[in-house]
């Protein structure tokens, strides 16, 4: 089946990126990929769960919950669903989600289309009881009076159904959102988010997600913020507002977020600063431009204790989840380490 589903790429290249887009979730549905078991050595405890490996899907390729099984069936350690918003909201006009073929990119300015909390509470309430490892992605709806409310309300109601939460204050498509990662605002969302969480039964980890476009004393100011609040851990990174030179596709130009090969060194380095300003208070997740089992590898050590990807899986399909595992495993037997533990931030401390 994953053949089928592969095949089926170079005709989905063909669409609308959003059309192709929505044609895979539905088709993740409808023919079920089985990946084989993990590597045991794959494994990883952080965050008080057990993930059994370290290979995340990204935020923004379920935003409704409408596939967290199928994607954990392919052989995802763990899925992120959203983001979320309190209320449903259509996003921006289309065209919006654009392709860079010339650079392996994406640039979308979606801008937080989705159903709202109560769809995605229903559909998640569905699945109760089921295994694996599912995290739910927050924000708040874009002519919203008081976006901070808008977090709290968000984690409160989807706190019960999720594995973990992660607050999104790093889409660039939503006017002024990025504006919360500052010292004093972000220091006030984190403590209501944490009060939200509070108030469920069970205590859900609750994470972080960043741009990669801060200063170093922007970082500097987040990440004592974040120790400050007890957070549990941050996404590093989301896609970029930036342009290099170096890129080749006219579509470069558009506006929105860049994410794919081009965001690697970037999100890559974003991350390795993170990793030596938290110092171990809480683990981090890598993300940006993950297309191989070397690059998933190389965010590892450059500090990431899981990593997630998207746009990849728009170029190469479904099947690269699998090739990142196996290239995982080689390289942890060829380096003689027992736990992909072992090297995560090895590139920073070196
Ligand atoms: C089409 C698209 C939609 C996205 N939507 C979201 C979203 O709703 N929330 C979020 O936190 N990140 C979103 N992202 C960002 C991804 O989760 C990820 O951080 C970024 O794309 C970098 O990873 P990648 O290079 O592997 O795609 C989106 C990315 C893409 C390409």
């Amino acid at each position: 089946m994953l053949k089928l589903l592969d095949l089926a790429l170079p005709i989905a290249r063909r669409l609308d990126p959003e059309d192709a887009h929505g044609l895979a979730v539905r088709a993740l549905g409808v023919f079920p990929i089985l990946a084989g078991r993990d590597d045991p050595r794959l494994r990883v405890s952080a965050l008080g769960l057990d993930f059994p490996n370290p290979v995340g899907l990204a935020a923004g390729f379920d935003k409704n919950a409408e596939v967290p099984d199928a994607a954990l069936r392919a052989g995802f350690g763990f899925v992120e669903i959203g983001t979320v918003t309190p209320r449903p909201q259509s996003g921006n006009p289309r065209p919006r989600v654009f392709r860079l073929p010339a650079d392996d990119g994406l640039v979308n300015r979606l801008g937080f289309n989705n159903d709202g909390m109560e769809a995605a509470r229903r559909r998640l309430d569905g699945r109760a009881g089921r295994v694996g490892i599912v995290g739910v992605n927050v924000g708040a709806n874009r002519d919203s009076k008081d976006r901070i409310a808008d977090y709290a309300a968000g984690i409160e109601a989807l706190a019960p159904f999720a594995s973990y939460l992660t607050v999104n204050v790093s889409s660039p498509n939503t006017p002024g959102l990025r504006q919360l990662q500052a010292g004093a605002v972000l220091d006030d969302l984190l403590a209501r988010a944490v009060d939200a969480r509070d108030r469920a039964k069970l205590r859900k980890p609750l994470l972080l997600k960043i741009a990669p476009d801060l200063s170093l004393q922007e970082l500097d100011e987040l990440v004592l913020v974040a120790k400050k609040r007890g957070i549990d851990g941050m996404i590093v990174s989301n896609t970029t507002i930036s342009r290099s030179k170096e890129l080749r596709d006219l579509n470069a130009r558009e506006e929105g977020g860049l994410s794919g090969k081009p965001l690697f060194a970037l999100s890559t380095w974003m991350l390795s600063e993170t990793y030596k300003r938290v110092e171990n208070a809480f683990p981090l997740v890598g993300v940006g431009g993950i297309d191989s089992a070397d690059a998933a590898w190389r965010k590892i050590r450059a500090g990431a204790a899981l990593v997630q990807l998207y746009t990849a899986l728009t170029y190469k399909g479904f099947g690269l989840v699998q090739s990142i595992k196996n290239g995982l495993g080689e390289r942890l037997a060829r380096d003689g380490h027992r736990a992909i533990s072992e090297i995560v931030g090895a590139d920073v401390r070196e």
